[in-house]
């Protein structure tokens, strides 16, 4: 059924992969590297921290989240959140959410957020199914895209 685990740096490539046919501007590799060399949590200034998590199937990557926890502000912010496409559908996507909101609860995170894209219909029913609301609107946020902000007290 799939296993989450922090990434490591043999991940890089097929995170990449996924990357690129996932989205139309795709992270650059470097910032993969850069996660895997922390082996999935970087610690950045004023009490920040990134964190990535991947699922793996049959010893092959086949999603992954990022996310960061803002200790500060209390709020984690998922950054990144990708299937392949050979496994859509099979609560995956749910499974690495769920995951990440559970540790941003742990570490004591009182509100997810999130961007997506206006017609990525599909991911913001994934939002809406685990409870998450549609709270703010960011005019031109992807150029030519406007973006949702959706929502989670946690
Ligand atoms: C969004 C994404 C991560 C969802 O992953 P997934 O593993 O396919 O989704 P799941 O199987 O976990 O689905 C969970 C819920 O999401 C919704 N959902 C998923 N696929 C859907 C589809 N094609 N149409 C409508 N709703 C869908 C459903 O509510 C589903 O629950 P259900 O199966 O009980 O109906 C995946 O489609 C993806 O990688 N998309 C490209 C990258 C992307 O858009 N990332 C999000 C950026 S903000």
């Amino acid at each position: 059924m799939g296993r989450i685990r922090p990434i490591k740096s043999t991940d890089v490539e097929s995170v990449v992969g996924i990357e690129s046919q996932c989205f139309p501007t795709p992270w650059d590799r470097s910032i993969f590297e850069a996660i895997s060399q922390w082996r999935g949590n970087i610690p950045l200034k004023h009490k920040r921290i990134i964190r990535m998590r991947v699922l793996e199937f049959k010893e092959q990557v086949e999603g992954y989240i990022v996310w960061e926890e803002d200790k500060i502000t209390e709020n984690g912010h998922v950054m990144n959140l990708a299937v392949s496409n050979a496994h859509r559908g099979k609560g995956w996507g749910e499974k690495l959410l769920r995951y990440a909101i559970e540790l941003m609860r742990d570490h004591e995170m009182k509100l997810c957020f999130l961007e997506v894209r206006e017609n990525n219909t599909t991911a913001q029913a994934l939002y809406k199914k685990i409870g998450m609301v549609k709270s703010d609107v960011r005019v031109g946020y992807y150029e030519s895209e406007d973006a949702y902000i959706y929502t989670l007290d946690l």
